[in-house]
């Protein structure tokens, strides 16, 4: 699909489609009432017939409207007149390219960003523009067959976003890097929905090195062998039961100052969970074809601000293998060492995104980081506590903690601070080893960092829990590309706090 940002009147536009708000009680945006004009009333008539209450995100498309040059008019709704919220614009938004799916329409001129939205400008509006419509119209069809394929609806194509001053530089700048954003979620998209099948650790660390060729970045993966050496005995000790090889991924973009320390981010790739000897129940059990969105965050996000050229040095890590009942998998019971030297008994093995991500942890010391935020879907009592609207954030630095929510915040992509205290450590004694990798029904989500925290004394740390916002299930059911956004984000207010 083409983004670009116009100018120009609203009813002049020969395009398929020409996309303007209208708010409740009958009241118009400068761009309706343009068409309004033109077309002698058409629209006022419209809307005093009743078709179109303005209620927010609700729409009605016109075709042919006297005085215009294009095919279709869409009216959006937007609710109360007035500044609309951050939330609503985007609901507006993606409201308009719903609608337009089920039509012909290839080519639109979208003058939605003319609205008053809280307290943003227009760079904002665009880039939310840019990345809802982006996000709205992504489908996945890479599995389908040739004839469903072919049987869709092209959709889409073009996009003009009309503002008053289409050549500020600014807002061409914010589209650029919201283009750049929309691929990286994309691509977590892409990974998340592949079938586990397609992609195993394998295919992540093919992924790491053709983006690394692409953009000039060095990927390294790590064999077992290597791991072996590093005395990764809590990861390897999850990869045993797979005939997958575990792989541990190594990006690093490097576009900061040689002397500037980087932020290190640490995602959870484990490309299939069964839950091991401990073994999930059936229902639902293709769900954790998405236990790699950590992995697959960490690799969008990377494409994102390789895509920008963002000024700042970041490593990626990235822990990926399967967890497989087999032969030769891990026990309940079995004692792991892992590459910190502390042990760990294994009281389900089905705890096993704690187990690969510690010893990640560990070796990201060696990167001497400026902060180090790994990202997983660790937990299911994380949804419990949450639901599917904002991931867990925990923390051992309260200001990277209120870095992060900012930038969720900031990409309305949140999170929700829980906390790390030390009243709940004892939950992961052990009488075998230095701890139990579980702590117990209460607080499930909480004593998974805990035991997270344990190996990230040395740096600031942050993890944040995506188990119940990184797919959807049900008739929806799909990767979201969440928390791309966010840490995206976060590296973009880095690099501005750094000048
Ligand atoms: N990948 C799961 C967490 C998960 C479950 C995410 C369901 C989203 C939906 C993780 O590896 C896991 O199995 N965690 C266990 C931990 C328990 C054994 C302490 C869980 O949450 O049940
Ligand atoms: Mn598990
Ligand atoms: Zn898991």
């Amino acid at each position: 699909m083409e983004f670009s940002i116009k100018s120009g009147k609203a009813e002049k536009q020969r395009i398929d489609c020409v996309v303007v708000g209208v708010y409740e009680s009958a009241k118009l945006t400068d761009s309706a009432a343009s068409i309004d004009k033109a077309s002698k009333g058409f629209i006022a008539n419209v809307l005093k017939r009743g078709d179109m209450d303005g209620k927010l995100a609700s729409t009605l498309l016109l075709q042919s409207v006297p005085g215009t040059d294009s095919e279709r008019v869409l009216l959006v709704g937007l609710g109360k007149e007035g500044a609309i919220s951050e939330k609503d614009y985007r609901k507006a938004v993606i409201a308009s390219t719903k609608a337009l799916s089920k039509t012909g329409t290839k080519d639109v001129a979208n003058f939605l960003a003319e609205i008053k939205v809280g307290k943003q400008d227009a760079a904002w509006k665009v880039s939310q523009m840019a990345e809802a419509v982006r996000d709205s119209v992504y489908r996945f069809d890479a599995m389908k067959g040739k004839k469903d394929k072919k049987d869709k609806k092209s959709g889409l194509m073009k996009l003009e976003i009309h503002l008053a001053d289409s050549d500020n530089k600014a807002t061409q700048e914010s589209l650029r890097q919201a283009l750049a954003l929309a691929a990286g979620i994309s691509l977590t998209k892409d990974l998340g929905n592949l079938p586990p099948n397609v992609c195993t650790p394998t295919y992540l660390a093919d992924q790491a090195k053709q983006m690394a060729k692409t953009y000039g970045l060095t990927a390294q993966v790590l064999e077992r062998d290597d791991m072996q050496k590093l005395g990764m005995g809590s990861f390897l000790g999850v990869a045993q039961g797979s005939v997958q090889p575990p792989k541990l991924i190594v990006l690093q973009h490097n576009k900061g100052k040689k002397d500037q320390k980087p932020v290190v981010l640490v995602g959870k790739g484990i490309t299939f969970d069964t839950g091991g000897i401990s073994l999930k129940p059936g229902a639902e059990m293709d769900e954790m074809k998405y236990d790699m969105c950590g992995a697959a965050s960490v690799l969008g996000t990377f494409k994102a601000i390789a895509e920008m050229d963002l000024p700042l040095n970041v490593v990626g890590i990235i822990p990926t293998c399967e967890n497989m009942p087999d032969g030769n998998a891990i026990r309940p019971g079995d004692v792991l060492t892992s590459m910190s030297g502390q042990t760990i008994e294994v009281l389900n093995t089905d705890a096993e995104g704690r187990l690969i991500l510690c010893d990640a942890l560990t070796y990201a010391e060696r990167f001497e980081p400026s902060a180090v935020v790994d990202i997983a879907t660790l937990t299911g009592a994380c949804v419990i506590a949450l639901g599917h609207h904002a991931s867990g954030l925990f923390s051992n630095q309260d200001a990277l903690a209120k870095e992060l929510l900012k930038a969720g915040e900031e990409a309305l992509d949140r999170a929700w601070h829980m906390p790390l205290w030390d009243d709940y450590q004892p939950q992961l004694d052990s009488n075998f080893a230095d701890m139990a990798n579980i702590g117990g029904r209460a607080a499930g989500s909480i004593t998974a960092a805990c035991f997270l925290s344990r190996f990230a004394k040395k740096y600031d740390w942050a993890h944040l829990d995506i188990a119940g916002t990184a797919w959807k299930s049900g008739k929806e059911k799909g990767a979201t590309g969440r928390p791309v956004s966010l840490l995206t984000q976060f590296l973009k207010n880095r690099v501005a706090k750094s000048k």
